[in-house]
Protein backbone atom coordinates (compact mmCIF):
# COMPACT_ATOMS: atom_id res chain seq x y z
CA UNK A 1 0.00 0.00 0.00
CA UNK A 2 1.31 3.90 -0.55
CA UNK A 3 0.57 7.03 0.67
CA UNK A 4 -1.72 7.26 -2.37
CA UNK A 5 -5.55 7.85 -1.90
CA UNK A 6 -7.43 5.77 -4.68
CA UNK A 7 -7.99 6.97 -8.20
CA UNK A 8 -10.56 9.90 -8.84
CA UNK A 9 -13.62 8.28 -9.78
CA UNK A 10 -16.68 9.30 -10.79
CA UNK A 11 -18.60 6.63 -7.94
CA UNK A 12 -20.46 7.83 -5.07
CA UNK A 13 -18.94 5.79 -1.96
CA UNK A 14 -21.01 2.75 -0.95
CA UNK A 15 -22.46 3.84 2.03
CA UNK A 16 -24.39 7.01 0.07
CA UNK A 17 -23.65 10.30 -1.17
CA UNK A 18 -21.13 12.52 0.44
CA UNK A 19 -21.25 14.71 3.68
CA UNK A 20 -23.30 17.59 2.28
CA UNK A 21 -19.96 20.15 3.69
CA UNK A 22 -17.14 18.08 1.89
CA UNK A 23 -16.73 17.57 -1.99
CA UNK A 24 -17.01 14.23 -3.36
CA UNK A 25 -12.97 13.46 -3.23
CA UNK A 26 -12.51 14.60 0.11
CA UNK A 27 -15.43 12.44 0.94
CA UNK A 28 -14.58 9.53 -0.02
CA UNK A 29 -10.11 10.07 0.90
CA UNK A 30 -11.64 10.00 4.94
CA UNK A 31 -14.79 7.93 4.27
CA UNK A 32 -14.07 4.49 3.43
CA UNK A 33 -10.93 4.81 1.84
CA UNK A 34 -9.46 6.27 5.75
CA UNK A 35 -6.05 7.73 5.05
CA UNK A 36 -5.07 7.52 8.54
CA UNK A 37 -4.69 3.67 7.62
CA UNK A 38 -2.08 4.17 4.98
CA UNK A 39 1.50 3.19 5.94
CA UNK A 40 3.09 6.79 5.00
CA UNK A 41 1.26 7.92 7.61
CA UNK A 42 1.43 6.36 11.37
CA UNK A 43 0.01 6.56 14.58
CA UNK A 44 -3.25 7.58 13.51
CA UNK A 45 -2.47 11.19 12.62
CA UNK A 46 -2.42 12.39 8.76
CA UNK A 47 0.10 14.79 9.09
CA UNK A 48 3.32 15.62 6.99
CA UNK A 49 4.86 15.89 10.37
CA UNK A 50 7.78 17.85 12.25
CA UNK A 51 10.93 16.60 12.20
CA UNK A 52 13.14 18.99 14.39
CA UNK A 53 13.18 17.89 17.42
CA UNK A 54 13.86 13.99 16.74
CA UNK A 55 16.46 12.56 18.82
CA UNK A 56 20.19 11.35 17.79
CA UNK A 57 22.08 12.43 14.76
CA UNK A 58 20.23 13.86 12.00
CA UNK A 59 21.20 11.45 9.18
CA UNK A 60 20.13 8.37 10.84
CA UNK A 61 17.21 5.32 9.82
CA UNK A 62 14.25 6.89 10.50
CA UNK A 63 11.69 4.72 11.71
CA UNK A 64 8.15 4.74 12.67
CA UNK A 65 7.76 5.84 15.77
CA UNK A 66 9.77 8.55 14.31
CA UNK A 67 7.29 9.22 11.91
CA UNK A 68 4.51 9.44 14.76
CA UNK A 69 6.71 11.55 16.64
CA UNK A 70 6.78 13.95 13.79
CA UNK A 71 2.79 14.35 14.06
CA UNK A 72 2.55 14.78 17.25
CA UNK A 73 5.53 17.03 16.78
CA UNK A 74 3.54 18.97 14.60
CA UNK A 75 0.74 19.62 16.82
CA UNK A 76 3.30 20.33 19.82
CA UNK A 77 4.68 23.09 17.56
CA UNK A 78 1.21 24.38 16.89
CA UNK A 79 0.18 24.11 20.28
CA UNK A 80 2.93 25.63 22.10
CA UNK A 81 2.08 29.41 20.34
CA UNK A 82 -0.43 29.40 22.97
CA UNK A 83 0.35 31.58 25.72
CA UNK A 84 -0.59 29.90 29.52
CA UNK A 85 -3.29 27.07 27.63
CA UNK A 86 -4.22 25.49 30.90
CA UNK A 87 -7.71 25.45 31.60
CA UNK A 88 -8.78 27.13 28.10
CA UNK A 89 -11.25 26.44 25.73
CA UNK A 90 -10.03 24.85 23.03
CA UNK A 91 -10.87 23.89 19.15
CA UNK A 92 -9.20 21.50 16.96
CA UNK A 93 -10.69 22.20 13.36
CA UNK A 94 -10.52 19.23 10.99
CA UNK A 95 -9.20 16.52 13.88
CA UNK A 96 -9.33 13.74 12.02
CA UNK A 97 -9.27 10.70 14.61
CA UNK A 98 -8.97 13.65 17.43
CA UNK A 99 -5.46 12.37 18.51
CA UNK A 100 -4.29 15.81 18.74
CA UNK A 101 -6.70 16.75 20.61
CA UNK A 102 -6.26 14.44 23.60
CA UNK A 103 -2.63 15.63 22.80
CA UNK A 104 -3.70 19.10 23.45
CA UNK A 105 -5.31 17.81 27.25
CA UNK A 106 -2.56 15.45 28.26
CA UNK A 107 0.54 18.15 27.36
CA UNK A 108 -0.98 21.62 27.42
CA UNK A 109 -3.62 20.96 29.29
CA UNK A 110 -6.31 22.81 27.28
CA UNK A 111 -9.33 22.29 28.63
CA UNK A 112 -12.52 21.01 27.18
CA UNK A 113 -11.10 20.29 24.11
CA UNK A 114 -13.33 20.21 21.34
CA UNK A 115 -12.25 18.37 18.28
CA UNK A 116 -14.64 19.22 14.67
CA UNK A 117 -14.64 17.55 11.74
CA UNK A 118 -16.84 17.47 8.60
CA UNK A 119 -16.84 13.72 8.02
CA UNK A 120 -18.84 11.54 9.71
CA UNK A 121 -16.49 8.62 9.70
CA UNK A 122 -14.00 10.34 11.05
CA UNK A 123 -16.17 11.97 13.97
CA UNK A 124 -16.76 8.24 14.31
CA UNK A 125 -12.72 7.21 14.65
CA UNK A 126 -12.49 9.87 16.78
CA UNK A 127 -14.76 8.75 19.14
CA UNK A 128 -13.56 5.33 19.19
CA UNK A 129 -10.16 6.87 19.26
CA UNK A 130 -10.50 8.14 22.61
CA UNK A 131 -12.97 6.17 23.79
CA UNK A 132 -11.33 5.86 27.32
CA UNK A 133 -11.16 10.11 27.67
CA UNK A 134 -14.82 10.42 27.15
CA UNK A 135 -17.51 9.99 29.29
CA UNK A 136 -19.19 6.87 28.53
CA UNK A 137 -15.77 5.18 29.37
CA UNK A 138 -15.28 7.11 32.84
CA UNK A 139 -13.84 10.56 31.53
CA UNK A 140 -15.19 13.67 33.41
CA UNK A 141 -17.80 15.01 31.44
CA UNK A 142 -16.76 17.82 29.11
CA UNK A 143 -13.14 17.40 28.79
CA UNK A 144 -12.91 16.30 25.32
CA UNK A 145 -15.92 16.29 22.97
CA UNK A 146 -16.17 15.64 19.06
CA UNK A 147 -18.51 17.23 16.80
CA UNK A 148 -19.35 16.86 13.42
CA UNK A 149 -19.41 20.16 11.69
CA UNK A 150 -17.48 22.21 8.81
CA UNK A 151 -15.03 24.92 9.21
CA UNK A 152 -17.19 27.03 7.05
CA UNK A 153 -20.32 26.71 9.71
CA UNK A 154 -18.98 25.68 13.14
CA UNK A 155 -21.20 24.72 14.79
CA UNK A 156 -20.11 26.69 17.78
CA UNK A 157 -21.64 30.28 19.68
CA UNK A 158 -20.27 33.09 19.13
CA UNK A 159 -17.24 33.89 21.66
CA UNK A 160 -17.01 30.25 23.10
CA UNK A 161 -13.33 29.54 22.40
CA UNK A 162 -10.16 30.47 23.47
CA UNK A 163 -7.34 28.85 21.07
CA UNK A 164 -8.71 27.83 17.93
CA UNK A 165 -5.97 25.33 15.97
CA UNK A 166 -6.19 23.55 12.90
CA UNK A 167 -3.64 20.59 11.78
CA UNK A 168 -3.12 19.95 8.02
CA UNK A 169 -6.87 20.24 7.39
CA UNK A 170 -6.99 23.80 5.90
CA UNK A 171 -5.86 22.74 2.54
CA UNK A 172 -8.79 21.06 1.83
CA UNK A 173 -11.19 24.16 2.92
CA UNK A 174 -12.81 25.37 -0.50
CA UNK A 175 -14.22 28.37 1.83
CA UNK A 176 -11.34 29.43 3.50
CA UNK A 177 -12.50 33.02 4.03
CA UNK A 178 -15.79 31.40 5.57
CA UNK A 179 -13.47 29.38 7.56
CA UNK A 180 -11.82 32.71 8.56
CA UNK A 181 -15.20 34.62 9.72
CA UNK A 182 -15.79 31.83 11.57
CA UNK A 183 -12.81 31.71 13.15
CA UNK A 184 -13.21 35.10 14.60
CA UNK A 185 -16.83 34.66 15.16
CA UNK A 186 -16.53 31.91 18.02
CA UNK A 187 -13.15 33.27 19.19
CA UNK A 188 -13.53 35.40 22.44
CA UNK A 189 -12.03 39.06 22.04
CA UNK A 190 -8.15 38.20 23.09
CA UNK A 191 -8.60 34.54 21.94
CA UNK A 192 -5.72 33.07 19.85
CA UNK A 193 -5.71 31.19 16.19
CA UNK A 194 -3.26 29.01 15.02
CA UNK A 195 -2.97 27.24 11.84
CA UNK A 196 -0.94 24.75 9.71
CA UNK A 197 -0.44 23.58 6.57
CA UNK A 198 1.09 23.47 3.18
CA UNK A 199 0.12 26.09 0.72
CA UNK A 200 1.63 27.52 -2.63
CA UNK A 201 3.83 30.36 -2.37
CA UNK A 202 2.58 32.23 -5.07
CA UNK A 203 -0.78 32.72 -7.82
CA UNK A 204 2.02 31.20 -10.40
CA UNK A 205 2.79 28.49 -8.11
CA UNK A 206 -0.94 27.70 -7.45
CA UNK A 207 -1.44 27.54 -11.06
CA UNK A 208 1.27 25.20 -11.61
CA UNK A 209 1.15 22.64 -8.74
CA UNK A 210 -1.83 20.46 -10.36
CA UNK A 211 0.71 19.58 -12.94
CA UNK A 212 3.16 18.20 -10.52
CA UNK A 213 0.72 16.61 -7.74
CA UNK A 214 -2.42 14.84 -8.31
CA UNK A 215 -4.39 15.71 -5.08
CA UNK A 216 -4.39 19.58 -6.52
CA UNK A 217 -5.84 18.01 -9.93
CA UNK A 218 -8.27 15.83 -8.90
CA UNK A 219 -9.91 17.95 -5.97
CA UNK A 220 -8.84 16.44 -2.97
CA UNK A 221 -6.29 19.69 -2.16
CA UNK A 222 -7.13 23.61 -3.31
CA UNK A 223 -3.45 25.21 -3.97
CA UNK A 224 -4.48 28.45 -1.45
CA UNK A 225 -1.77 30.99 -1.98
CA UNK A 226 -0.31 31.90 1.67
CA UNK A 227 -0.19 35.57 1.42
CA UNK A 228 -4.30 35.29 0.36
CA UNK A 229 -4.84 33.19 3.71
CA UNK A 230 -3.19 35.47 5.30
CA UNK A 231 -5.32 38.67 3.98
CA UNK A 232 -8.74 36.31 4.35
CA UNK A 233 -8.04 35.93 8.50
CA UNK A 234 -7.19 39.82 8.50
CA UNK A 235 -10.30 40.72 6.65
CA UNK A 236 -12.17 38.56 9.36
CA UNK A 237 -10.92 40.79 11.78
CA UNK A 238 -8.44 39.13 12.93
CA UNK A 239 -5.17 40.73 14.20
CA UNK A 240 -1.64 40.11 14.07
CA UNK A 241 -1.50 37.63 11.36
CA UNK A 242 1.57 36.23 11.21
CA UNK A 243 3.16 33.77 8.85
CA UNK A 244 5.99 31.58 9.28
CA UNK A 245 7.19 29.28 6.66
CA UNK A 246 8.18 26.09 8.72
CA UNK A 247 8.97 23.85 5.35
CA UNK A 248 12.80 23.27 6.67
CA UNK A 249 11.52 20.99 9.57
CA UNK A 250 9.15 18.73 7.44
CA UNK A 251 10.29 18.36 3.77
CA UNK A 252 13.32 16.98 3.51
CA UNK A 253 13.28 14.76 6.54
CA UNK A 254 9.67 13.43 5.00
CA UNK A 255 11.11 12.72 2.20
CA UNK A 256 14.03 11.02 3.75
CA UNK A 257 11.76 8.51 5.77
CA UNK A 258 9.73 7.79 2.57
CA UNK A 259 13.09 7.26 0.84
CA UNK A 260 14.33 4.75 3.76
CA UNK A 261 11.23 2.66 3.93
CA UNK A 262 11.15 -0.31 1.20
CA UNK A 263 6.83 -0.21 1.06
CA UNK A 264 7.54 3.66 0.39
CA UNK A 265 10.54 4.63 -1.53
CA UNK A 266 9.07 4.15 -4.93
CA UNK A 267 5.91 5.85 -4.48
CA UNK A 268 6.33 8.41 -6.92
CA UNK A 269 3.97 11.82 -6.96
CA UNK A 270 4.52 11.79 -2.95
CA UNK A 271 7.85 12.27 -3.38
CA UNK A 272 7.30 15.23 -5.58
CA UNK A 273 6.68 17.17 -2.53
CA UNK A 274 9.96 17.91 -2.24
CA UNK A 275 10.75 18.83 -5.86
CA UNK A 276 7.14 21.22 -5.42
CA UNK A 277 9.03 22.90 -1.63
CA UNK A 278 12.38 22.90 -3.86
CA UNK A 279 11.56 24.52 -6.81
CA UNK A 280 9.61 27.44 -4.41
CA UNK A 281 5.96 26.40 -5.20
CA UNK A 282 5.08 25.61 -2.17
CA UNK A 283 5.88 25.64 1.38
CA UNK A 284 4.08 24.78 5.01
CA UNK A 285 3.34 27.33 7.22
CA UNK A 286 2.37 28.39 10.62
CA UNK A 287 -0.50 31.33 10.86
CA UNK A 288 -0.81 32.64 13.94
CA UNK A 289 -3.39 35.18 14.58
CA UNK A 290 -5.57 37.03 17.99
CA UNK A 291 -8.63 37.95 18.19
CA UNK A 292 -10.92 41.12 19.15
C1 LIG B 1 -5.19 15.52 6.61
S1 LIG B 1 -6.48 15.25 7.78
C2 LIG B 1 -5.71 15.94 9.25
C3 LIG B 1 -6.26 15.32 10.52
C4 LIG B 1 -5.55 15.79 11.80
N1 LIG B 1 -5.60 17.21 11.94
C5 LIG B 1 -4.11 15.29 11.83
O1 LIG B 1 -3.18 16.10 11.69
O2 LIG B 1 -3.93 14.09 12.00
C6 LIG B 1 -7.69 16.49 7.34
C7 LIG B 1 -9.04 16.38 8.09
O3 LIG B 1 -9.80 17.55 7.77
C8 LIG B 1 -11.18 17.17 7.63
N2 LIG B 1 -11.83 18.20 6.79
C9 LIG B 1 -11.70 18.39 5.47
N3 LIG B 1 -12.45 19.44 5.08
C10 LIG B 1 -13.06 19.92 6.18
C11 LIG B 1 -13.95 21.01 6.43
N4 LIG B 1 -14.36 21.82 5.45
N5 LIG B 1 -14.35 21.23 7.70
C12 LIG B 1 -13.92 20.42 8.71
N6 LIG B 1 -13.11 19.37 8.54
C13 LIG B 1 -12.67 19.13 7.28
C14 LIG B 1 -11.11 15.78 6.99
O4 LIG B 1 -12.32 15.06 7.18
C15 LIG B 1 -9.89 15.17 7.72
O5 LIG B 1 -10.28 14.47 8.87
Amino acid sequence: MTQQPPPAGPADPPDGPAPPDLPERVARVYGEFDLSTVPAFAGGFINFGYWTGLPGPADRELTTADRVRSEEDLYRLVLGTFDRPRGRTALDVGCGRGLGCALALREFGLEPVIGLDAHPDQIARARDANADLLPAAGGSPGRLEFLLGAAQRIPLPDGSVDCLFSVEAAQHFRDLPGFAREAARVLRPGGRLALTTFFARTRAAARALPELLPPYADGLDVPHVVDEVAASLTAAGLREVRVRPIGDGVWEPYDRYMAQQPELRDDEWPRRYLTAYETGLLDYYLLTAAAG
